[in-house]
């Protein structure tokens, strides 16, 4: 087999989140809106995509991506609105959404918890008490009997990282806390509720295999100031806790964390070893870390050292750091799953290569020997980007958020034809 054949058990797919295409929904987000906390302050998730009502027509733009697999995330506040009482209209029209994507030959991979959460999980039973696992374990049971007898597979959380930086730590996304020690207790409940959510999907799979993994943000790091003995002990412990903490955790069934005046704490998280059946991760940039000396004694930024211009929304186009932390999850023995890569692409024209330089990335790390089997790209269309909103462009589908008309890119063609042919050719030249 030649170096850019991909083998014919390999999954394409592509992958959203409920709150940032479904619409109409009210949860801690909408709430943070409200408050005005985004980049533009009047700025609205509001009817997103509107993806709810026209799900059954976005089967079709799935299935023209040539995707086996569609990732979606199940909103829990539209499932349990009120703690401890379910809106079971919204179980049912869950529960025909994904079998309607398994009789178009799609395997729906299921996000537990893609970010968001209603209002009152934090208000009464939050992340930092115990209480969060009665809370977690009654919704993580209702979507384990959600998806049975669907040979669907589970991501229990998208980037706890992401959640514990932006929710725990610097207090810019819900529940909005900035406590080194609340975050702690939070890091630890989230691997606990991982463990919950697994063992809920095993009591409901009838003696089957179950695949129920994480989706890991990783990032690459390097030194602002390559002279900096400070910046180079930055990126070590950054690319430690910030890729890895998390995934040992569920590896080893310990959670350790050793960031002096941000976060430490060591917890054994019962169940935890080999508790995932793939490493999920999403990749897009590198960051360049400077000390500062003031709490959290870090400061970011994206540079441009190849020249190849940073993308729209002002990360570093960085495939090669897509292969080196690939070669990383090695250590991990499990299978390895792409379950978010994309580029924020407003014109469209850069897509496709960068589908192709990241593809090449992931074929050559397969070569060295890891096991890569699924990639999911991020994201099917255009769609409500947290913070930023509406000016990101990620999709395969180009949305017009005005009339919610979808149009493929010319990375949608390209996509496709990966897809498809299970063989990796060098994009059309971008016109
Ligand atoms: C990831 C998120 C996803 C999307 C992409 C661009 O961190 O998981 O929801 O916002 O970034």
């Amino acid at each position: 087999m030649s170096d850019n054949n991909f083998p014919p058990e390999f999954t394409f797919g592509v992958a959203t989140s409920s709150y940032q295409v479904e619409g109409d929904i009210e949860n801690d987000w909408s709430v943070w809106e409200r408050a005005g906390r985004l980049k533009e302050p009047e700025a609205r998730a509001g009817k997103a995509c509107d993806h709810w009502a026209r799900f059954f027509e976005d089967i079709d733009l799935i299935e023209q991506t040539g995707a086996t697999a569609y990732r979606m995330s199940i909103e829990w506040a539209r499932v349990e609105p009120v703690r401890g009482e379910w809106n079971e209209q919204a179980w049912t029209d869950y529960r025909s959404r994904l079998e309607a994507l398994r009789a178009r030959n799609i395997r729906p991979i299921v996000t537990f918890h893609h970010f968001t959460h209603p209002q009152w999980f934090h208000d009464e039973t939050p992340w930092h008490e115990p209480s969060c696992l009665v809370s977690w374990e009654r919704f993580a049971k209702r979507c384990a009997e959600l998806i049975e007898g669907l040979d669907a597979a589970v991501i229990t959380f998208n980037e706890p990282n992401v959640l514990l930086l932006g929710g725990y730590l610097t207090a810019m996304t819900p529940p909005g806390i900035a406590s080194g020690k609340l975050a702690f207790e939070f890091y630890a409940n989230l691997a606990r509720a991982h463990v919950i959510a697994r063992n809920a999907v095993i009591d409901r799979s009838h003696g089957k295999p179950v695949t129920v993994g994480i989706s890991q943000n990783i990032m690459a790091f390097a030194a602002d100031r390559v002279w900096n003995p400070l910046d180079h002990a930055l990126v070590k412990l950054s690319a430690h806790h910030y890729n890895h903490a998390f995934l040992e955790a569920l590896h080893t069934g310990q959670l350790r964390i050793q960031m002096p005046g941000v976060m430490t704490g060591t917890a054994i998280i019962d169940g935890g070893a080999k508790s995932t059946d793939f490493v999920g991760v999403n990749y897009y940039t590198r960051t360049h870390l400077r000390f500062v000396r003031k709490p959290p004694f870090v400061e970011f930024r994206y540079r441009d050292p190849s020249k190849r211009g940073l993308t729209d929304i002002g990360w570093e186009y960085y495939p090669e750091g897509f292969g080196t932390l690939l070669r990383q999850l090695k250590r991990y023995g499990s299978p390895v799953w792409i379950t978010e890569n994309g580029l924020d692409d407003r014109s469209g024209a850069r897509r496709s290569q960068f589908i192709f330089d990241h593809l090449t990335e992931l074929l050559k790390a397969r070569a060295d020997g890891v096991n890569i089997t699924t990639y999911l790209h991020w994201s099917l269309m255009d769609n409500f980007e947290w913070l930023e909103a509406w000016g990101p462009r990620f999709g395969l589908y180009h949305v017009d958020f005005d009339t919610l008309v979808r149009t493929p890119t010319p990375a949608r063609d390209y996509f496709r034809q990966i897809a498809t042919s299970r063989v990796l050719t060098p994009p059309p030249a971008a016109t």
